[in-house]
């Protein structure tokens, strides 16, 4: 008998079945023979929240949440944080290789010249709420891009696809800074070219009255490491939104406005927002017990904390925890860090996060730096958006790619009511 196999015996019918088991799993497709009777439809696994369902194969990122390793296309996030820039693992997740010398200058110069947005765009940034929150103004304006670019549309063409990412790249720094400056009440600022990615974004969101916009050197690096942290996290909600979305063959634009949506929600990429409002409500290290006991009580999550794989030290926090010393020395400490650090040191010793295996994540301490180089909280998870299109991207082109993907359509246990027939409005009690 073949080892690399399982053999299910159905109870039911006192059949055998023999199936493959490839990668550590088995197909659920191979499950639908199994059969109480000929009329049958077969069986299926349930599986709510994908808990322990592999919906694709990908060669983009490696994730072991027991052991704490993130790899982008076999290298180490430590080390691209290390040595790389934002652009440059851009590049990488996007070739599966890293670029040479000339192939990034290249690449640089590319994504820099579709930083422009249409002036169209800027007239109905103009049209949101002086307080409409600048996510919602983000993911709108990002489905709006696909108005301007009608050919969008011809995603299984090579040279239509590789033009749209490349515009989603430019333009999304570009897209978030018109947010942040329309909240601001503030006149919006065109890309400075001869600046780098992230220096630029910083000239966008923060240059006023001066000729020439001079990013800090530290912090527009600090940004960039950041960036590369969040750029690719394999099949998370949102990217699994945008998969979702983009098997039914609808343009980049709106794909990624539709993961961008799932993105904002503080379960997944509003938490850094959280974070902040929770060390808010805090307020000081003296109230951090009674609120540890409210987060084992039940009454509230501890915003940061716990994710669906790490189930050990996120080494994203890791090193942003190490970019926050460098960014505190230009800006000054952010006294949350001081909250956060109290609250890191009771949790990882409380038997209720160290049974549940619950450790900070990508989300606890970014939002601490974005304050500190002078970030608004409702911007976080605009500037977690802005790499995070990269990722979105190139496992979209996967998944276009991959001769095994069909339209993404789950199956349902249906639990409703049973047939019954339709009683006029009259004869309702
Ligand atoms: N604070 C307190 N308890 C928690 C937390 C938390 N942050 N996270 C999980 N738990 C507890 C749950 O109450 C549950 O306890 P129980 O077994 O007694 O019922 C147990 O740990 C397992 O939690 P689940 O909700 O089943 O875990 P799941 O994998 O579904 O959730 C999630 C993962 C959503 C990230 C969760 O840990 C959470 O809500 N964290 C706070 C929000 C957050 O920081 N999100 C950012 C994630 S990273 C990212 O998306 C970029």
């Amino acid at each position: 008998m073949d080892t690399h196999s399982l053999t299910i015996i159905d109870n039911r019918t006192n059949k055998s079945y023999n199936l493959p088991i490839s990668q550590g799993t088995i197909r659920a497709m191979d499950l639908r023979q199994i059969k109480e009777s000929a009329d049958d439809f077969g069986l299926m696994t349930y599986d709510p929240a994908f808990m322990n369902t592999a919906s694709c194969r990908s060669n983009i990122t490696y994730l072991d949440g027991d052991k704490g390793i993130l790899r982008y296309r076999g290298y180490p996030i430590e080390q691209l944080a290390e040595n790389c820039t934002y652009l440059e693992v851009a590049y990488l997740l996007l070739n599966g290789e890293l670029p040479t010398a000339s192939q990034l200058k290249e690449w640089v110069d590319l994504v820099t010249v579709h930083t422009m947005v249409h002036e169209n765009i800027k007239k109905f940034m103009d049209g949101f709420h002086y307080d409409a929150h600048p996510m919602g103004m983000l993911i709108s304006a990002v489905a709006a891009l696909s108005t301007f670019y009608p050919e969008s549309r011809h995603i299984h063409d090579a040279k239509v696809r590789d033009l749209q990412i490349v515009r989603l790249l430019g333009k999304m720094p570009t897209l978030a800074a018109l947010s942040y400056r329309h909240s601001l009440g503030l006149p919006y600022v065109y890309p400075d070219n001869s600046l780098g990615y992230t220096g630029n974004f910083m000239n966008m969101l923060w240059k006023m009255a001066e000729p020439k916009y001079e990013p800090n050197p530290v912090l527009a690096r600090a940004l960039d490491v950041l960036f590369i942290l969040h750029a690719d996290h394999e099949q998370n909600c949102s990217t699994n939104t945008m998969r979702a979305v983009g098997s039914s063959f609808a343009d980049p634009y709106v794909t990624t406005a539709a993961a961008a949506a799932a993105l904002s929600g503080p379960l997944h990429g509003g938490a850094n927002e959280e974070v902040l409002r929770m060390l808010d409500e805090i307020g000081s290290v003296a109230n951090i017990p009674s609120f540890i006991e409210k987060v084992k009580g039940g009454q509230c999550r501890l915003m940061g904390f716990g994710h669906r794989v790490y189930k050990n030290y996120d080494p994203r926090a890791r090193i942003i925890k190490r970019i926050a010393d460098e960014v505190f020395e230009v800006t000054g400490r952010n006294p949350k860090l001081d909250i956060a650090i109290e609250l890191e040191r009771i949790a990882l010793s409380d038997e209720y996060f160290i049974k549940r295996r619950l450790y900070p994540n990508v989300d606890f301490y970014s939002g601490i730096i974005y304050q500190a180089m002078g970030f608004t909280p409702d911007m976080f998870t605009v500037l977690f958006a802005i790499p995070r299109t990269v990722g979105w991207l190139v496992q979209w082109q996967e998944m276009l790619k991959d001769p095994e993907q069909k339209i993404g359509r789950p199956r349902q246990l249906y639990v409703g009511a049973a047939k019954r027939d339709y009683l006029d409005v009259a004869k309702r009690g």
